[in-house]
């Protein structure tokens, strides 16, 4: 196993707009973050992932970007964002910046001139097709509701945009493209920036002659977010490398795909050790697990079985050959605790030690280290993001969907569950702001908040802490990092327990991941009496062969040898 900076990291999301405000408009800013820079750095990690902070109209909260060069007017200045990367250098903190290539905003300059005529020297910066029998050229549907296909009254012609129609698709055919973008990633790299995270990257190849997606029965589109049609597409292994021999190579980075719809097939591609591409992917198959064919808008729960068995195939599969990227949340994730755990602060010190012990590199969004929940919104108005709202309109009016039924799918998976303010005290909005936030604040914020955390050793903030230094340093980092994972009793219904072996040490992870009490055998091999205690959320059980569990507690025990009589 090759070492590497990268492997070792622990990384923190911050999205600027739920972060701190400094200026009392409501939004996040640049200077709020790096007032809080200091916190980041208190928890122990080393690297800072951030939302887009590029300027955008917002249809989709800066995923829409309009000028790659150019900073937010609400987040700041290009000289705020100096400061704040020379402040983040300071402390030891790299910053790794969202790229967002697989499409624009359609107020970008190249599509306004790609828009303005079908001889225009941009126009095929963009996907443009003619009608067919009078309506869209294919079936696809857009991620964020209706048809993935725009009529532009201008051209008389359509573009595609997977995601919402603010949101045009980037030809990455057309070699000027790849150009524009690999020249705008080199200008940030030579500020100084550490690497970047890539949103949907594993869409930027389209499928040759763009053939009709599978479609369910029912539903009013094709499903074009899918391998074999608009993910994993047949050039988009060629455009990283070439991406990589042209920019990524000539720094020292972090690179991390988003990539929708990988498998682990393609992930070996996407992540492969010969570093030809990207460090690592985001793969979601494990947050996936509750959802249905026709999408994510239901109440079934994870399970724990399924989930496990994803996870080990992950681990497996990627040892050696290709690295993982480990986290359960994001701002397009509702709050773990409230999906996998109960809320209770033990849930969510439980739920992070089972992803943190695994082999990869972990990311900590923003609140999840307070074990942030997701938030009463109550009715529909109080929700601001795109595809949610788009969602409850589409399926609603449709007739689809009944509208309260729909609602309480919203409450439990909307994306604005991870994106309310961060809770940093318990004064008015939470400390986030001294003007009205551009969305609700969580009401818990005055029972779970930073200053609350910060003063409490038992809290979860000083668990993260714990658990990220683990594997930052000290007498078992190797094996956290490095170390072999092998799964432990696949079908239990409620304990998550698995091993980690490196060179002559092997940590064992036990994990009851719920509110009942729970037995666990261990292995032979395993019970040992001179086992170390590593972590723990509570007062552990002597290592013997029959091992009592507490609702939501959590062990590792660190044993000389492979653990394997
Ligand atoms: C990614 C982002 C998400 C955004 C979408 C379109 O999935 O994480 O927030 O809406 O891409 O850019
Ligand atoms: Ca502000």
């Amino acid at each position: 196993m090759k070492k590497a900076w990268w492997k070792e990291s622990v990384v923190y999301q911050v999205y600027p707009r739920s972060f701190c405000d400094s200026n009392g408009d409501g939004v996040g800013d640049l200077r709020g973050m790096e007032s809080k820079l200091d916190y980041i750095r208190e928890l122990g990690v080393n690297v800072i992932w951030m939302s887009p902070v590029y300027k955008s109209p917002n249809d989709d909260n800066g995923y829409d970007i309009s000028d790659y060069r150019a900073i937010m007017d609400e987040f700041g200045t290009m000289e705020d964002f100096e400061h704040l990367l020379a402040a983040a250098h300071e402390r030891g903190l790299k910053l790794v910046m969202d790229l967002v290539v697989n499409h624009t905003s359609d107020e970008h300059p190249w599509f306004l001139e790609s828009r303005s005529s079908r001889d225009n020297p941009k126009r095929d910066y963009y996907i443009w097709r003619e009608p067919v029998n009078g309506r869209e050229p294919n079936n696809w549907g857009s991620v964020f509701s209706g048809p993935a296909w725009e009529w532009d009254e201008t051209t008389g012609m359509y573009y595609l945009h997977c995601f919402s129609k603010k949101q045009p698709d980037l030809n990455w055919e057309n070699p000027k493209v790849r150009d524009e973008v690999f020249d705008m990633m080199t200008w940030w790299c030579e500020k100084g920036v550490d690497g970047f995270r890539m949103d949907v990257i594993s869409m930027i190849s389209k499928p040759d002659g763009m053939p009709d997606a599978p479609q369910e029965p029912g539903a009013a589109y094709g499903i074009a977010m899918q391998d074999g049609c608009c993910c994993n597409g047949p050039r988009v292994h060629e455009y990283l490398r070439e991406m990589n021999r042209r920019v990524l190579s000539q720094y020292n980075l972090m690179t991390v795909g988003e990539t929708a719809q990988v498998n682990v097939r393609e992930a070996k591609r996407y992540a492969g050790s010969d570093g030809s591409e990207l460090n690592m992917v985001f793969a979601f198959e494990h947050v996936e697990l509750d959802a249905r064919p026709d999408g994510k808008w239901h109440l079934d729960r994870i399970s724990l079985p399924a989930f496990k068995e994803n996870m080990r195939k992950w681990q497996d599969e990627l040892d050696e050959v290709a690295w993982n990227s480990l986290f359960l949340c994001n701002h397009d994730q509702p709050r773990i605790v409230s999906r996998l755990g109960d809320e209770s602060p033990d849930s969510a010190k439980c739920i992070a030690t089972m992803l943190h012990l695994h082999q990869g590199t972990p990311y900590v969004y923003q609140g999840e280290e307070l074990g942030m929940t997701n938030c009463p919104f109550g009715s529909i108005e109080n929700y601001r993001d795109v595809e949610t709202l788009n969602a409850y309109r589409e399926l609603t009016e449709a007739g689809l969907r009944e509208p309260e039924e729909l609602l309480r799918c919203i409450a439990y998976k909307s994306r604005d569950n991870a994106r309310t303010p961060m809770q940093w005290d318990g004064t008015e909005n939470a400390g986030f702001s001294t003007g009205t936030p551009w969305i609700m604040v969580n009401p818990n914020y005055t029972r779970i908040n930073v200053a609350a955390q910060r003063k409490d050793p038992d809290s979860v903030f000083h668990y993260y802490k714990k658990l990220i230094a683990l594997r930052r340093g000290g007498r078992w980092a190797d094996a956290v990092v490095y170390g072999k994972y092998r799964l432990l009793a696949p079908e239990d219904e409620s304990i998550y327990a698995y091993t980690r072996t490196w060179e002559d040490v092997t940590l064992l992870v036990v994990c009851n991941l719920s509110a009942g009490q729970a037995r666990f055998a261990v292995p032979a091999g395993l019970a040992r009496t001179d086992a170390a205690v590593v972590i723990a959320n509570m007062e552990p059980p002597a290592l013997t062969e029959t091992l009592p569990l507490k609702p939501w507690q959590a062990v590792v025990w660190a044993v000389r040898g492979d653990g394997q009589d």
